[in-house]
């Protein structure tokens, strides 16, 4: 199958990353998917943010979890792209709901490892079951314990593998938690063996943060199952072989 080309927090090399402005771009720029983070405020609501801080993307300090929605959405998120003067920090149901009438991917990433975030497991897919986009969803995490909870809780939902280091019993670890795929970190990728070995094994590799063309065409050619890459425009000319 074609390789897909997901955008990594939305287009987030034009646009700042995990707003609407970067979703929107990412759909424009012919994105099959998307990837985007998310956190519990105070008021538990899911916002669509990176980091546990906003210091980095807002004009703004202190904890996500600190602060009401009502309250994070008072800050511009707008540091690395000023010229985008609206940007702020998008709920998840205002996101979904963007995507719903096109036919990307979301490639939901919980950010459970540092605040354990209690409960978020449970509202994604309530959320996601809801608005009727089950079949479009696949979650990630570097916290494993929360995409063993999500299949719990929902057999049918995706979910895949998400990891920095090299790791020789990735695939068959995948296989015993129930995953559906592997999201690799590029840097796994300079070999053929985890390619080889998921291929075989039938689990796709989902791999970021791909934004070095040579490396686009690379794992295109390759048949991997998705690049998560700051630059959909640029990974999608080179999945679909145009220059
Ligand atoms: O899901 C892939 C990638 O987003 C994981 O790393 O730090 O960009 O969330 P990070
Ligand atoms: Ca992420």
């Amino acid at each position: 199958m074609k390789t897909k080309v997901w955008a990594h927090r939305g287009a987030s090399a034009y646009a700042p990353e995990n707003t609407l402005e970067a979703f929107e771009l990412a759909v424009r720029q012919q994105a099959d998917g998307v990837e985007l983070d998310v956190q519990l405020t105070k008021d538990g609501k899911l916002a669509v943010i990176h980091d546990e801080t906003i210091d980095r993307t807002c004009n703004g300090v202190g904890n996500v979890k600190d602060y009401t929605m009502a309250e994070l959405k008072q800050f511009s998120c707008n540091k690395t792209h000023p010229e985008y003067t609206a940007a702020v920090i998008p709920e998840l149901k205002e996101v979904l709901k963007l995507l719903k009438p096109t036919d990307l991917t979301v490639n939901i990433e919980l950010k459970t490892g540092v605040y354990r975030y209690k409960g978020i497991e449970e509202k994604v897919l309530k959320l996601v079951k809801k608005l009727e986009m089950e079949e479009r969803v696949i979650y990630s995490s570097f916290h494993h314990p929360s995409i063993i909870k999500i299949k719990r809780l929902n057999p049918n939902a995706k979910t895949g593998v998400l990891y920095s280091d090299g790791w020789i019993h990735v695939v068959a670890y995948a296989k015993l938690i129930g995953a559906d795929a592997l999201h690799p970190s590029v840097n796994n990728l300079r070999s053929e063996k985890l390619i080889k070995e998921s291929k075989k094994k039938k689990i796709p590799l989902h791999v970021w943060t791909v934004n070095e063309e040579a490396l686009m065409k690379y794992l295109a050619e390759q048949g991997i199952g998705a690049i998560i890459t700051n630059y959909p425009d640029i990974a999608r000319r080179i999945v679909d072989k145009k220059g």
